[in-house]
């Protein structure tokens, strides 16, 4: 084992925009620690995948993010793997409508707590850990946390409070952490739902952005932008223009 090489612990990352992250930091260098709640499999493959390319740079974390304890957990369990971390991402998240008039306290607890509280907790509990290594956070936001999406009121607040999270910890974490954001708009349609034509028109691009544009963004804020804090990069094509 190289404890040169850097880690990143990326949650929500069995699938979907975090497992694109997990191959993207990997490919570059990194020793990635894989967190996932229900996605055990697809977890233990891509981890599997990771470690025949490099032994030992790949290890797996599980964790209820809804559930207080299991946060404070996570965070330890990630620092006891290689007593290392350079790079957190906050990419786990529940997205559900919630129209007004049929939302309970349980929908505001799962898209609260997997979208805002979590990514509270495990930033306070890396904190420390991140400034000693001049690491970073990055946040997966949604050009929504700006401009409401209808009958998502508490996915809006949810992410709404990240964009605010992010500004307020970059300032409260300089100079030796910096923390941005990303904001992604239409990457991958929810999954088992076909492409949405009337939002793709509304797309200047003309088309959803895939998982590569997420992946530079982020190798970009954790590698690159050495002088960025507080930033949250819109990766949209063009969408939140005329929003
Ligand atoms: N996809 C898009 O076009 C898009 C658009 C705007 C913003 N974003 C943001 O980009 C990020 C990634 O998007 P995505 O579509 O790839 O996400 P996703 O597939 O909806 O969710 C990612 C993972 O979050 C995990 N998760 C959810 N609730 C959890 C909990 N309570 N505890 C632990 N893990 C939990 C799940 O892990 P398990 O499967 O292991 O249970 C899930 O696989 C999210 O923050 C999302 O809000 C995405």
């Amino acid at each position: 084992m190289n404890n040169n090489e850097p880690v990143v612990l990326i949650t929500g990352a069995a699938a979907r925009i975090g497992a694109a992250l997990v191959e993207y930091f990997h490919q570059r260098g990194y020793r990635v620690l894989i967190h996932y709640r229900h996605s055990a499999e697809a977890a233990q493959a891509l981890a599997r995948r990771c470690n025949e390319q490099r032994a030992d740079s790949c290890a797996l974390l599980q964790a209820d993010l809804e559930d207080h304890q299991q946060v404070l957990q996570l965070a330890q369990d990630a620092l006891a793997v290689w007593q290392r971390l350079d790079v957190l991402i906050n990419n786990a998240s529940r997205f559900f409508p919630t129209p007004l008039g049929a939302a309970d306290e349980s929908d505001w607890h799962s898209l609260m707590s997997s979208n805002l509280k979590a990514p509270f907790f495990l930033s306070q509990a890396l904190a420390p850990e991140l400034a000693q290594r001049q690491g970073c956070i990055i946040n997966l936001v949604d050009i929504h946390a700006d401009k409401p999406m209808a009958k998502h009121s508490i996915y809006n607040m949810a992410k709404a409070g990240n964009t605010m999270l992010t500004k307020t910890l970059a300032l409260e974490l300089a100079p030796e952490v910096r923390v941005n954001g990303i904001a992604p708009g239409a990457i991958l349609w929810p999954a088992g739902e076909a492409p949405n034509p009337e939002l793709l028109a509304k797309i200047p691009m003309a088309k959803a952005g895939g998982t590569e544009p997420i992946c530079a963004a982020a190798y970009y804020l954790a590698k690159a932008a050495s002088y960025s804090t507080g930033q949250i990069l819109n990766i949209d094509g063009g969408r939140s223009l005329s929003m």
